[in-house]
């Protein structure tokens, strides 16, 4: 790839180029720029200051972070990348393959990560064995966002089946009450397709399609009928769609505007910022058919190398701080999602994340359910996965056949790989 070629050269620099940064100072690039995600990441940058290290602060907005990882490769190419990036998923070992990420071993052992992470989320922070990414939480993606006060006034039932979601939409429509929020974003459309994908195939389809990238499942039946019933989607939701962020979406539920929305966890955080609570003023439910099932998503940092040892020092401090059971539990309760260590003390915690907790925990030992979000780089690389959320876009916004859609999506991840 070529991507990887330019950017070897510029690793080298790339290392130099950190002498120029104050010592003890944390650049950290992210995308949590939404109200709950802002509050979030502010736990960390308080944590960091108070144990005396500088926070830089490199936001990108954009929900999904595709403009915050387009700005990290130029960054990193230029030879100047951040001190840290929230990187995700295979994406971790392909910055690490580069050699840009700092090893974490360490700070690792010092904290014994071995043992507090589950096998499933460490195996994602290591590149040959060894720590190169820290995780910060483990957000549940195939959730359905519910505001019960809209599903009452138009006498609907909330759905658990994607049948009885049909049939619900079709009578909030009636209601005058948009059914599903969604946002205009190639990534929302591949979030709410994954979730259709988990429902009509099951866990074992979802891993033979997105993780193995089986021609056979990607070119099946199946397939077709995620794509038919995504179509269905396109007719329950408002004409201001295209375009909209996330949150905005988040909050038209929030508001009664609209009675759903196909949304991970971190969705959460802005109906908790909201001063709503869960089982009264929201609804958190699997979405419809996927229940047992838990498409997880990882959010990590990743350290880039630095010359200067004050700043590697400060690196170091935050790995630790961030799996500290202070930091999951204060950060997790904000944005959403559930600690990805495993020995915590959960109380604070409100009923969706409960439920998250124990589906995490149920599907992770069973070993059947427990499937990486594609929408969310977990599942593949970023090339295989954006080629997938290009089709799927592009058919959202078509009236592309779902046959069309099938054949295009199958040979998209066949050149995409
Ligand atoms: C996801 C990320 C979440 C959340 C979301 C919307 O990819 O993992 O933490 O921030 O994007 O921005």
């Amino acid at each position: 790839m070529t991507f990887k070629k330019s950017i070897l050269a510029a690793a080298i620099v790339g290392t130099m180029a950190g002498t120029a940064a104050h010592a003890g100072e944390v650049e950290v690039l992210h995308w949590w720029t939404s109200g709950g995600e802002a509050e979030s990441i502010a736990v960390l940058k308080s944590m960091v200051e108070d144990s005396g290290h500088t926070w830089k602060d490199f936001a990108v907005a954009g929900g999904g972070g595709d403009q915050a990882m387009t700005v990290l490769r130029s960054r990193a190419v230029s030879g100047n990348p951040p001190a840290s990036a929230q990187i995700k998923g295979p994406e971790i070992q392909e910055w690490a393959s580069l050699g840009f990420a700092a090893d974490l071993s360490g700070v690792a052992k010092a904290s014994n990560w071995d043992a507090v992470l589950p096998k499933v989320v460490s195996d994602v922070m290591k590149y040959n064995g060894k720590y190169v990414s820290v995780p910060v939480n483990v957000h549940r993606v195939n959730w359905m966002w519910a505001n019960p006060a809209a599903f009452a006034k138009a006498g609907a039932k909330v759905p658990t089946t994607m049948a009885e979601m049909w049939t619900a939409a079709d009578k909030l429509k009636a209601a005058g009450i948009t059914p599903i929020a969604h946002g205009g974003q190639p990534w929302q459309d591949a979030t709410t397709f994954e979730s259709i994908v988990l429902s009509v195939g099951g866990a074992d389809f979802f891993k033979r399609a997105f993780v193995d990238l089986d021609q056979t499942a990607l070119n099946s039946d199946t397939m077709k009928q995620s794509f038919d019933a995504l179509r269905k989607v396109t007719g329950y939701i408002d004409a201001g769609s295209p375009g909209r962020d996330w949150n905005v979406a988040t909050s038209m539920v929030i508001k009664g505007e609209a009675a759903m929305q196909f949304m991970g966890d971190w969705a959460k955080g802005e109906f908790t910022l909201a001063g709503q609570k869960p089982g009264k003023d929201f609804l958190c439910l699997p979405f419809p058919g996927t229940d047992g099932s838990f498409t997880f998503n990882i959010d990590s940092l990743v350290m880039f190398k630095q010359k200067d040892p004050a700043n590697t020092a400060a690196q170091d401090k935050m790995a630790e701080l961030v799996v500290s059971k202070k930091f999951q539990e204060v950060f997790n309760l904000k944005k959403g999602s559930i600690p990805a260590r495993m020995d915590m003390d959960m109380t604070p915690f409100d009923s969706c994340a409960l439920a998250s907790m124990d589906t995490f925990k149920s599907t992770a030992k069973s070993g059947k359910g427990l499937v990486p979000s594609m929408a969310h780089g977990m599942s593949t690389t970023g090339s295989v996965s954006g080629a997938i959320g290009d089709v799927v876009t592009s058919f959202f916004n078509s009236d592309m056949s779902s046959a069309d859609g099938v054949a295009k999506l199958a040979k998209a991840v066949k050149a995409a790989q």
